[in-house]
């Protein structure tokens, strides 16, 4: 039986930090196994809120897969590809626009949320509001099957659903109904405690140099009742606790007790996760520096990922056209 296949994508917009390792790139790597993987930087997606900054995002794109690929997204395994570098997505972009009402667009909370919380960037316009139009467009290129996402995607899942089954009510039945692919992965809070995002400033980049994750960490919110290191603390309410979880479970209950008996202040504890924050992004740090230094080994990622993504997308844009009778 062939495998099923899966497409998922990052938007260029800044380094990736540790919530994307744990929330999405691990989980891709572990997928690749299992499934027929494409994986793609979602430029044009990039660009919808990044316009006006838009120099960024040529850089982002390097930075961002050479992460990838140190995080063990194999390109032997899987199809690593540019979305702008495929024309077929802005085709089929088009014809999914033709039959999408705007109701469906300005009723999704993705949209709504994003119009409230970015502020400092002007995406009242056109092409952000159908931001999930693209999306369900990439996703359908490929007929992936299964969309390994966020939670916070899950709208965008949806919609690409809803589309899928207009068109192939209206014309013919050309697309499968994507199901999202929520796997349960910790969800790591910022080193402030509040969401981590990029506008807070509030993460531990894949790229941090040992002396920035040390003073990052020695920044973290701890449980704010615990003043002095005499007083018993609450692991439960502690952000440096939670990351022990996640990085050093093998620890958690030691430090669990440490706290909670006033054993080891918080200066100590974040010392020991520091230390263990640098030895593991260590070998990440090194690989992604590696392919950096090698533009060209990049390059020829990319390029091979364009011509695989591209044999599909050009196949199912000509049953597209065929479907719609425009051929
Ligand atoms: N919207 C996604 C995000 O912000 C990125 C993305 C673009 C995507 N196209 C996709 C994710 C297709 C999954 C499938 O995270």
């Amino acid at each position: 039986m062939s495998k099923k296949r899966i497409l998922s994508g990052m938007r260029p917009t800044g380094r990736l930090h540790l919530g994307h390792l744990v929330g999405a790139l691990n989980n891709w790597a572990a997928l690749q196994n299992e499934y027929e993987c494409f994986f793609m930087v979602a430029d044009w997606h990039a660009l919808m809120s990044e316009y006006e900054n838009s120099k960024i995002i040529k850089d982002m794109i390097f930075d961002n897969v050479a992460d990838w690929l140190a995080c063990g997204i194999d390109p032997e395994k899987s199809v690593i590809f540019i979305q702008s570098h495929v024309p077929e997505h802005l085709e089929l972009h088009m014809v999914f626009s033709a039959l999408t009402p705007l109701g469906w667009l300005e009723r999704c909370p993705t949209y709504k949320e994003q119009m409230r919380e970015l502020k400092d960037r002007h995406i009242a316009t056109y092409a952000f509001l159908g931001y999930p139009v693209l999306q369900a467009a990439d996703i359908s290129l490929y007929k992936a099957g299964v969309v390994p996402v966020g939670e916070d995607q899950l709208p965008h899942l949806e919609l690409t659903r809803e589309i899928v089954r207009k068109f192939n009510g209206m014309y013919q039945e050309v697309f499968p109904e994507a199901a999202p692919l929520l796997t349960k992965v910790p969800r790591l809070l910022g080193l402030d405690g509040r969401k981590m995002s990029k506008s807070y400033n509030n993460f531990i980049a894949l790229s941090d140099a040992p002396e920035q994750i040390t003073k990052k960490v020695q920044g973290m919110f701890t449980d704010p009742m615990r003043v002095r290191k005499t007083d018993p603390g609450h692991p439960d309410k502690c952000n440096v606790h939670h990351y022990f979880s996640v990085f050093l479970p093998e620890m958690k209950e030691k430090v669990d007790h440490w706290c909670r008996y006033a054993e080891l202040g918080c200066t100590e504890c974040k010392k020991i996760l520091g230390e263990h924050l640098i030895s593991f992004l260590a070998p990440i740090r090194e690989k992604r520096e590696g392919y950096l230094g090698d533009k060209k080994r990049l390059e020829s990622i990319l390029e091979s990922g364009r011509q695989k993504a591209s044999g599909v997308a050009r196949s199912t844009l000509k049953e597209v056209r065929e479907a719609v009778g425009l051929h």
